[in-house]
């Protein structure tokens, strides 16, 4: 394999920066002359050459995905998948899911062993083996090295990655649960693996998105929060008002649609509507104002009435008998297909355990957290912390297929995210700063709107404020 600080100096020769995802490309593809065949068509005004000047790169499909327009199709998150959780056993499957199709799309960029082959075979000692293990624990030692344990389905090992190699900067970022591949050596023991090179799921570097071939244009929300003193109704009647003069064709609504009940200590004096079904019959109100021409896709967040463990079910019929006709309701997570463009809808809940694990991650960056979970190509890698997740038979919160956006929100700070073809939106908040915000010093961005043309997947964000 070519090595990163090669490839790098390759490019410097030629007077030109090389973005990392670049290299990896490079190193990946393992083709001696790409390096030479990118350099040959990068323009003459170059500084640092980026995904872009590789070539085929830079396209996007046309397609409508057998759909004519305007129509919704439920790829998946339609009422009634999210199943129930019938015991230990489905823990197990569940685990097994999500190893064996993440590990799946490791394998497909190299060629892995499983781990007790590699340590019970001693004539792998001196030689260079890629494995793939779900992360059982992680941890920076004394040192200052990152050790993370790593098990699939024969055994476990734990894998050093040393801070003085590039690989390090990768492995800062290991969370718990998440699947990656790691190429290095065994020890001479036997009993530790030194890792030189990591691998993610991640998307290909080259992934291209489809765009409609007929006009469209998609509205993008979360964290509406009706019932709370904090609900901001002026600048949602004044976007209201712009949705009625506008020819949008779609509305995405990803969860926290109501304030709730009960959701924390004290709650109460901060609503305004102190009864769940009201919360959602004004809800319904507002929505049956707004334009009937326009599809209204509805998902559920951990504010909202059905249960906090993900997938979480669509919201129950008596609570929305005042949704207007045009109203689709969904599960959290869902993937929808608006003429050929897919969007996965995900309220975000995880994004509260990826800040914590992360280092350096913030909530003012939430679209940096929508990167790392395409990276991961998961939702919620971290199990058992905040993100309540039944564990059904499949892992339903694996990102796979690949959307051409994803819309998460749960944060309220909108954030925009462009990663490797897949455009990321967090959608912000209809709610003004609470309490608990202030206390922990979280600024919201209230009010505003992101709206997407289907044809260029261009997004653009409308301040209501
Ligand atoms: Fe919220």
């Amino acid at each position: 394999m070519l090595d990163a600080q090669q490839i790098t100096l390759r490019f410097l020769e030629t007077k030109l920066q090389v973005h990392p995802d670049v290299v990896r490309y490079i190193q990946e593809q393992d083709e001696l002359d790409l390096i030479e065949r990118i350099i040959a068509k990068v323009p003459g005004e170059t500084i640092v050459v980026s995904a872009k000047h590789i070539p085929g790169m830079n396209a996007t499909r046309d397609g409508t995905r057998f759909l004519t327009d305007p129509s919704v199709e439920v790829i998946s998150g339609s009422p009634g998948t999210s199943g129930c959780v019938n015991g230990t056993s489905d823990y197990l499957h569940y685990f097994r899911d999500r190893y064996n199709r993440l590990g799946g799309m490791i394998r497909n960029r190299c060629s892995a062993m499983p781990i007790e082959a590699l340590t019970r075979n001693t004539r792998y000692r001196q030689e260079e083996c890629t494995i793939i293990g779900m992360v059982i624990d992680v941890k920076t030692t004394t040192n200052g090295h990152r050790i993370a344990e790593i098990e699939d389905s024969s055994a476990n090992i734990p894998v050093l990655f040393r801070k003085d190699r590039p690989v390090f900067s990768d492995a800062e970022r290991i969370i718990h649960d998440e699947v990656i591949g790691v190429k290095g050596k065994l020890s001479n023991d036997g009993k530790l693996f030194f890792a030189e090179q990591m691998y993610r799921p991640d998307i290909r570097i080259d992934n291209t998105p489809y765009t409609s071939k007929q006009p469209g244009k998609a509205v993008f929300i979360s964290d509406v929060h009706v019932g709370s003193d904090t609900f901001l109704e002026e600048c949602w009647n004044r976007f209201a008002d712009w949705l009625s003069d506008s020819d949008f064709s779609y509305l995405l609504i990803a969860g926290d649609l109501v304030d709730g009940i009960g959701i924390y200590p004290g709650q109460e004096s901060e609503l305004v509507i102190k009864n769940i079904y009201e919360q959602y019959d004004a809800f319904g109100a507002m929505l049956r104002d707004l334009p009937s021409r326009m599809k209204i896709i509805i998902s559920p967040g951990n504010h909202d009435v059905v249960r906090g463990a993900e997938p979480q079910p669509v919201i129950p019929p008596q609570f929305a008998k005042t949704f207007p006709e045009n109203c689709m309701l969904v599960e959290n997570p869902a993937l929808v297909n608006l003429q050929g463009v897919r969007v996965l809808m995900y309220h975000g809940r995880s994004i509260d355990d990826m800040i914590g694990l992360i280092p350096g991650a913030s909530y003012e960056q939430s679209g940096l957290m929508m990167d790392e979970m395409l990276q991961r190509r998961h939702l919620a890698p971290a199990y058992g912390r905040r993100t309540p997740i039944a564990a059904g038979k499949t892992d339903r919160l694996i990102i796979d297929p690949l959307p051409e956006i994803l819309h998460t929100g749960h944060v309220h700070i909108c954030g925009l995210t462009q990663y490797r073809g897949v455009l990321g939106i967090n959608a912000g908040t209809w709610q003004s700063q609470t309490a608990f915000q202030k206390q922990m010093n979280v600024n919201p961005t209230p009010a505003q709107a992101v709206v997407v043309d289907l044809q260029t997947l261009h997004p653009e964000i409308r301040v209501f404020m």
